[in-house]
């Protein structure tokens, strides 16, 4: 089951030692890396000839005419034509996309998950991608997915990537090895990771079985969100992102790269690792980011601010203030708040809130929502505390608390979020969670009084 195995190597670009080794920091920057010397031209991008006899090449992540454009510059052993040939289609049927709406499958009400467990089976980032929602349309560009991973073995002279989408991976055990066309990324558990579109990578399993959440984000990039009155600092800063180092490997073997394309899967067979770029330099990359420096902050007198208070990463859309999707953090914090129902309130939400656990116990729901579960509360569908929370935030004292040993987040969408079939019918569906609610008193007898 476990079969971690030594990653395969490839040639880094020297990077400073410290807490940024093989990594560069900063938000969206425009970076440069070589792993050669002189591989990177200076002052234009495509000389007559590159040296080393490499090929220049542009990864476009927006529009050319995008303002600001997102685009990077490779040098690469090969171009990506050399790594594309003939297309066949292939089945991978646990992972889906928007539309998918199931007609047996109801998606109105409130579910909760336990863990997806491992089962012996053995699974790459491929076949172990496992799809729980969807919502909009991947071939209009709107709208996300949301995916259970299970991983147990390495990609072998296997690459991917996703023409739909950029991954946000959150990881929730096990520590997994992202070999990309633009670097290495090594993630675990209270880090997150977004892979772009487009961007070719094969994963690694360092330390397995693996298990996390995944975001498919169909539509816009993430960004950091303004932070309006809040001011320059707190919340995610733009420092404590990583882009990694170029690297590249010049492995000539047999391989496949597999390529997710309006929600279709499509083979084609290579002879040799396209992970060939050996310096590049723009601000399409993929980055990692530590969910341990994300500095929340809350009411510090009364009452509870809404949850956007705690997003690291927007997903816009069309719509101002109106996301495609928020990444909301609940991590250690202290609760201050005099007079005030502490925990969230109940809510109704135009928005629709699929939440995963990374660790820990989630103040609203104390129990049930355990490590590795998840729950979905759709489009204006009622939630909040269940009863025990409900009376213990109401007859606490309220002096400083601490939250501790808590990490969990929120993939928030103005989309409904449609059930797979797999949700409903094979991962661990708790089928009642409903019945938290169903204790709730009635206190209400026309008699003036705090109850
Ligand atoms: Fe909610």
């Amino acid at each position: 089951m476990n079969k971690a195995a030594d990653p395969l190597e490839m040639i880094q670009a020297p990077s400073l030692a410290g807490p940024h080794e093989g990594y560069m920091p900063g938000f969206g920057n425009d970076f440069e890396t070589e792993v050669l010397p002189g591989a990177l031209p200076q002052g234009m991008n495509s000389p007559q000839k590159c040296n080393y006899g490499l090929y220049g090449e542009q990864l476009s992540g927006t529009a050319f005419t995008a303002d600001p454009p997102e685009r990077t510059w490779c040098y690469r052993i090969r171009p990506s034509v050399k790594h594309s040939h003939r297309y066949t289609k292939i089945d991978l049927p646990y992972w889906k996309s928007a539309p998918c709406v199931d007609p047996d499958v109801a998606s109105l009400g409130q579910y909760r998950w336990d863990p997806v467990a491992h089962d012996g089976a053995d699974l790459t980032w491929l076949t172990g991608m496992k799809t729980m929602t969807t919502a909009g349309d991947v071939n209009t560009q709107v709208g996300m997915a949301s995916h259970v991973y299970l991983v147990t073995e390495s990609m072998q002279d296997a690459y991917f990537f996703s023409a739909d989408s950029e991954l946000l991976v959150v990881p929730q055990e096990g520590r997994l090895r992202f070999a990309t066309e633009l670097g290495i990324i090594d993630l675990e558990p209270q880090e997150i990771a977004i892979i772009p579109r487009g961007l070719v990578y094969r994963v690694e399993v360092l330390d397995g079985p693996a298990r996390g959440f995944v975001c498919e984000n169909y539509g816009q990039k993430f960004e950091l969100p303004g932070r309006g009155p809040i001011g320059a600092n707190c919340m995610a800063n733009p420092r404590d992102f990583k882009a990694p180092v170029a690297a590249y490997e010049d492995r000539e073997v047999p391989s496949t790269l597999t390529v997710k394309w309006c929600g279709q899967f499509h083979e084609t067979k290579i002879g040799q690792s396209p992970l060939d770029v050996v310096a590049w330099h723009g601000n399409y990359a993929p980055y990692k980011y530590d969910l341990k420096t994300y500095c929340p902050v809350g009411a510090i007198l009364f009452d509870h601010p809404d949850p956007s208070i705690f997003t690291v990463l927007t997903a816009p859309s069309g719509v101002p203030g109106t996301a495609n999707i928020d990444f909301v953090l609940f991590r250690e914090r202290w609760m201050v708040a005099e007079n005030t129902f502490r925990p969230p309130w109940y809510h109704k939400n135009i928005m629709s809130e699929l939440m995963g656990n990374i660790y820990g116990q989630y103040d609203a729901k104390p129990q049930g929502f355990i490590p590795g579960g998840m729950s979905l509360h759709n489009m204006m569908i009622p939630h909040g505390p269940d009863k025990n929370a409900f009376e213990g935030a109401s007859n606490s004292n309220l002096g400083p608390e601490k939250l501790e040993n808590t990490m969990s987040f929120m993939f928030e969408t103005r989309f409904p979020q449609h059930l797979t079939e797999f949700a409903a019918k094979e991962a661990p569906l708790q089928d009642d969670y409903i019945d938290c609610w169903s204790d709730i008193e009635k206190k209400f007898d026309g008699t003036p009084g705090m109850k």
